[in-house]
């Protein structure tokens, strides 16, 4: 039975069916049986320019998003995360951080940020948000180890808090490059299942 949520997931790995995706759709799979209605997007799949920083998106101060000039996807986008009541943002860890493609489309929510010209730091616009999100990511090393000496979890973090999230669970999957066919532990797939539960309720 529909519960008239909605989720969407984003995923900024590569690989479809790699270790992030498969943890992508248990999370799905979770808010479905929740009832919730799910959209996955894969970033490579998106027209994503670069932020130019030419900032004339952080100018007008206000609630509302800024206005970016560049003609892509992105804000078709956005607006669907808008309508979203929760959301998911996955990416594998390279060189310690997002994948490039996750890092280029964070940089375009520069939008969701008060800076005029002057001004020593950007000030998020909406401090309040009132979505539940899950940020994924995998690591070669076991997660241990990744994760203190990583500021991927920070980043995805303010990623959503910027999209609109009050509370945000983690799934950090250690391990996730043993196999050349991506797998997931039954410990990784119940989380998943829980968290995608979770946010759907
Ligand atoms: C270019 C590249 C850089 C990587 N850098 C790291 C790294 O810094 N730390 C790490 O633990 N694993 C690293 N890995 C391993 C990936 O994180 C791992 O294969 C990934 O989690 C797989 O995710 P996917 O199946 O969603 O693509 C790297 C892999 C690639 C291809």
């Amino acid at each position: 039975m529909e519960n008239g949520k909605s989720v969407i997931a984003l995923v900024g790995s590569y690989r479809r069916g790699g270790v992030v995706d498969s943890a992508v759709d248990e999370i799905l799979a979770g808010a479905q049986q929740q009832g919730a209605h799910t959209t996955k997007i894969f970033l490579m799949d998106l027209s994503i320019a670069f932020c130019t920083n030419c900032r004339s998106c952080t100018q007008e101060a206000g609630a509302t998003r800024g206005n970016c000039g560049q003609k892509d996807d992105m804000d078709r986008i956005l607006a669907m995360i808008a309508q979203a009541d929760a959301i998911v943002l996955g990416s594998a860890m390279n060189f310690g951080t997002v994948t490039a493609i996750t890092k280029r489309f964070i940089e375009r929510l520069l939008p969701f940020a008060y800076w005029p010209w002057g001004g020593a730091a950007p000030q998020r616009r909406e401090k309040k948000g009132r979505k539940r999100a899950v940020i994924v990511t995998a690591t070669a090393a076991p997660a241990f180890m990744a994760r203190p000496f990583s500021h991927i979890v920070k980043l995805l973090r303010t990623a959503v808090a910027l999209l609109g999230a009050k509370q945000t669970y983690v799934l950090f999957i250690g391990l996730a490059a043993l196999h050349d066919k991506p797998r997931l532990s039954n410990r990784v797939r119940r989380k998943a299942r829980r968290l995608g539960k979770k946010i759907a309720a």
